[in-house]
């Protein structure tokens, strides 16, 4: 079946889906300096925490970190299923490490912290990536400093990466987290999007899926950045609705008032 709107427009493929490898990523400077300090941070053996509104591009960052850290020297393990209590948040853990499930919480806490020890004698320095650590179970929070505990707390054989909402950095500054934030420490934000950053965000959307002229109408970008609060993944919606419907009434461009309408047909937010 034929996609109307990519005919129209001549794109070669859809121009913001999220189907894009690692090397397609955009790294505008801003993000190519947060890419730069959270390799610097794992090649130190630092934990960090990287936090920042839905859709600003969190997990695309570790994306970006995932294809520049050398595979040899580091292992990255990724955890999307915060929701776990701590018993199923190990089991997770080992699943992804490629470790026999255990029974016991103990047992399944020894399994991880043996596999670290084990990678740190072969000189190899594992990450672990909780994504979404906002939903993180407080019974595992409470528990993540001592996963970071080797040899009397004298080894930094692991980094944990915990990545999430803003309202992670209010969860871990309370004082029953105080032992594991101590153990955080670098501590990174992504931005939302500047007003240059959609103009360029967008150019470089529409250019990978081989369309290089201006399809948004200034005012349009400004009221499409307005609108979606910085958030790439927003403006992914929008701008795919806004073109679909300037293909749907023949036009060239998509003028301020397609995104009007799109904000007004599908946000699903009130002030
Ligand atoms: N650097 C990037 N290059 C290209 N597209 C990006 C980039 N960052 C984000 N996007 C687009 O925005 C979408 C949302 O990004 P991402 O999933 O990284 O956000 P997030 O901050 O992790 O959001 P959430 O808090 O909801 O998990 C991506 O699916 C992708 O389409
Ligand atoms: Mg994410």
């Amino acid at each position: 079946m034929t996609i109307k709107y990519l005919d129209h427009f001549n794109f070669s493929t859809k121009p913001f889906s999220k189907e894009l490898g690692d090397a397609e990523l955009w790294i505008p400077p801003t993000k190519k300096a947060l890419v730069d300090d959270l390799c610097e941070a794992i090649a130190d053996h630092d934990s960090v925490l990287l936090t920042g509104e839905p859709g600003v591009g969190k997990t695309c960052v570790l994306r970006a970190v995932r294809a520049r850290i050398p595979a040899q020297g580091c292992r990255l393990t990724y955890c999307h299923n915060a929701t776990l209590g701590r018993r199923d948040f190990y089991r997770q853990l080992c699943h992804a490490l490629g470790l026999a499930p255990s029974a016991t919480a103990a047992a399944l806490f020894y399994a991880v912290s043996t596999h670290v020890q084990d990678l740190g004698r072969d000189h190899m320095h594992p990450v672990f990536l909780l994504d979404e650590a906002h939903l993180l179970h407080q019974d595992t929070l409470d528990h993540l400093h001592i996963l970071l505990n080797y040899e009397w707390d004298s080894r930094a054989l692991l980094s944990l990466v915990l990545v999430g909402l803003p309202e992670l950095e209010d969860r871990l500054a309370l004082r029953r987290n105080r032992s594991l934030i101590q153990r955080i420490h670098r501590r990174f934000r992504v931005d939302p999007l500047t007003i240059d950053d959609t103009h360029d965000y967008l150019r470089m959307r529409l250019r990978r899926a081989g369309n290089d002229k201006e399809l948004f109408a200034s005012d349009a970008i400004g009221l499409l950045h307005d609108a979606t609060r910085g958030s790439l993944r927003e403006v992914d919606r929008i701008a795919t609705w806004s073109l679909r419907e300037a293909a749907r009434l023949a036009k060239k461009r998509v003028e301020r008032d397609i995104i009007s309408r799109a904000v007004d047909t599908t946000s699903t937010f009130e002030e």
